[in-house]
């Protein structure tokens, strides 16, 4: 990271105490840090340890006049490239999902355009309580980022998801939105992404089918993100009980073979392709006509494999950069790596799929590895993960685009 600008909002919690140390990180990374404290952020961490660990005087009074001459609440707003507000109570929360803006750094959270990330803290009940769950989904659907919290210990002596992410965690993640300087935006705009979404369902007989748990969730996540990061983007979808994302194309389809011819009626066009399906491996060999009767007390069907749509579009001569999914049990790591390599994919996202996680979960956590590289993504929302997904896949995809550009190659995707 080149030089940025951060506000950091420092909240009344606990957690405030592990502060100092963020923003010496974050100054470590190059950035400028202006901190704004609230008012009951003062009663967990002093403006002389901020001061002196930013190098910057302490923001916290929206009346301050001295303050306000040297730089003004709309022109500190405008400074900033993003907000990063850390620890965030619940009732900052409430704040930004209501749109009140009482104090400065609500006030300079309404009047910014850079990209505002939360880190939550509180307590684990506080965190679970629908209302604070409630402002968690608003905030999250008008394109703010919630990192984490953690789960384990806490201050109260309880044990629950309500921690802050440790410093170095929201250091990294805080790095992904401005690691490209000047498309931060709509890094993706101009280009065409298309991902798949959700089970496929392969007949048996005329009222009976095989199929798996998914329910779409992960793909129409990344839908909505590369949307929001400027992609025009098609969704080919197996049947699934979620409405389609808005300014998406969804071209919805019941088998893998329908998949398979769906995808490649469009591929040709396409920058990046991401398979987040769960393609059903097998189909019956003979899909009977009539309903099978049960006349018997064992019944066999013989399966066949079905075609492999990551592998087809992979095998293309120029194709997408291609982007793949792994759902494992256990040895997750392994099992992606290797399929990474036999898939001589570009990217591989892996996670870990069971009763209550992966499937039909509404929050995933995953591990993606690419050739001389890998990132941990925790816990998160779906729809926060996969804008965190896009954000690094526009990372990679583009530094191949520039890399080509710069050997002054005719435009292609790299495989690093
Ligand atoms: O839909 P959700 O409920 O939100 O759940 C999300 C998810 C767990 C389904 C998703 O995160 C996920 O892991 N999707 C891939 C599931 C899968 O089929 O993994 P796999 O390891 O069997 O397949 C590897 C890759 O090959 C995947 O990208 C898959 O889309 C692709 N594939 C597999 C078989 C096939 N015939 N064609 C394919 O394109």
């Amino acid at each position: 990271m080149t030089q940025k600008n951060i506000i950091l909002g420092i909240t009344g919690g606990i957690a405030a105490y592990k502060t100092p140390e963020l923003v010496r990180r974050l100054r470590e990374r190059g950035a400028d840090v202006q901190v704004v404290l609230t008012r009951s952020a003062r009663e967990f961490v002093t403006e002389t340890t901020l001061q002196a660990v930013s190098g910057l005087p302490v923001r916290s009074d929206l009346w301050d006049k001295g303050a306000e001459a040297a730089m003004g609440h709309i022109e500190l707003a405008r400074w900033a490239d993003l907000i990063l507000i850390a620890p965030a109570t619940a009732e900052i929360m409430a704040r930004l999902a209501s749109g009140s803006a009482p104090d400065l750094l609500t006030t300079l959270c309404l009047a910014t355009e850079a990209p505002v990330l939360i880190a939550p803290a509180m307590n684990h009940v506080m965190w679970k309580n629908p209302a604070v769950q409630e402002n968690r989904d608003k905030l999250i659907s008008r394109g703010v980022r919630i990192l984490g919290p953690a789960s384990g210990d806490q201050a109260c002596g309880e044990t629950g998801p309500g921690r802050m992410l440790e410093p170095n965690e929201i250091v990294a993640a805080v790095m992904a939105p401005l690691a490209v300087p000047d498309i931060v935006q709509a890094p993706l705009a101009g280009m065409t992404v298309m991902i798949t979404a959700g089970p496929t369902r392969e007949a048996i007989d005329p009222v009976r089918y095989i199929t798996n748990r998914s329910s779409g969730k992960m793909g129409f996540a990344l839908a909505v993100a590369a949307r929001q990061a400027g992609a025009k983007v098609i969704l080919v979808c197996g049947p699934v009980s979620i409405p389609a994302p808005e300014g998406v194309e969804c071209i919805n389809v019941e088998s893998a073979r329908d998949m398979f011819a769906a995808t490649h009626a469009r591929i040709d066009d396409v920058n990046i392709f991401i398979a987040a399906a769960a393609v059903a491996d097998y189909r019956a060999v003979d899909e009977k006509t009539g309903k099978i009767k049960k006349s018997t007390d064992e019944l066999s069907i013989a399966l066949v494999k079905n075609p492999d749509i990551l592998a087809s579009v992979d095998r293309m001569h120029n194709g997408p950069f291609t982007v793949g999914f792994a759902a494992e049990t256990d040895n997750l790591g392994d099992y992606a790596r290797s399929k990474l390599e036999s898939k001589r994919l570009n990217m591989i996202v892996a996670n870990l799929v069971g009763k209550n996680i992966g499937f039909d979960a509404d929050e995933n956590a995953v591990e993606v590895f690419w050739l001389g590289g890998e990132q941990s993504f925790p816990l998160a929302d779906k729809r926060q993960l996969a804008q965190d997904l896009i954000a690094l896949i526009a990372e990679r995809y583009l530094q191949g685009i520039n890399a080509d550009t710069q050997t002054e190659l005719p435009i292609m995707m790299v495989r690093d």
